[in-house]
């Protein structure tokens, strides 16, 4: 099993899709896997919230040679062999959410957790190895590099974000 996870719109389901397609495996989104279970529910927000246990469950009902792909997989194990963290730069975060006509409030959120390395520490937590994947270039770009993770070919991206913490929290501030 391949997990590829990250922040909100690094790319997870893009390079999962043609990942699967190169791969001749089946993918399949933790959303997929929970929509229609009732694992979850709606907070104040309106945000779903899930159980965990029960994604990991799910998971573990999936054949062994698959990919999976969610932002919430970097918080719980699975049996995956493979585990991808795809990174973007903050900056190029933020524009990809704009286009998704994403809240302010959600943009700043997910920066947030790029700028402090989230996922990555998270999915470290649950996993002995994981590779990071700079995916703030093109698609094939990323697409290439996490294709040759995979092979074990690419050992992954040095990232750090931190030099952009100072202007992001200045940016936070109240006047
Ligand atoms: N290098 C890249 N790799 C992947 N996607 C990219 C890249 N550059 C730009 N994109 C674009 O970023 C957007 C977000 O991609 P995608 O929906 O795959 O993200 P995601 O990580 O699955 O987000 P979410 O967690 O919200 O499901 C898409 O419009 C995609 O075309
Ligand atoms: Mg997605």
């Amino acid at each position: 099993m391949i997990v590829i996870t990250g922040t909100p719109g690094t790319g997870k389901t893009t390079i999962a899709k043609e990942l699967g397609k190169t791969l001749n495996k089946p993918v399949f989104s933790e959303i997929d896997l929970i929509s229609g279970k009732k694992i979850g529910e709606k907070n104040k927000d309106n945000e779903f919230e899930v159980e965990l246990e029960s994604l990991e469950k799910e998971i573990n009902r999936l054949s062994e040679d698959c990919i999976v792909e969610g932002h919430m997989l970097c918080e719980i194990k699975t049996p995956a062999s493979i585990v991808i963290v795809l990174r973007c730069d903050p900056k190029k975060l933020e524009k990809r959410l704009l286009k998704r006509h994403y809240k302010t409030r959600k943009v700043n959120e997910n920066i947030c957790c790029e700028l402090i390395d989230y996922c990555l520490q998270k999915a470290e937590e649950h996993y002995p190895h994981v590779i990071s994947v700079n995916a703030s270039g093109s698609p094939e770009e990323t697409l290439s590099k996490t294709i040759n993770a995979v092979k074990g070919k690419f050992t992954g991206d040095l990232v750090d974000w931190s030099s952009q913490i100072a202007e992001f929290s200045k940016k936070q501030t109240p006047k």
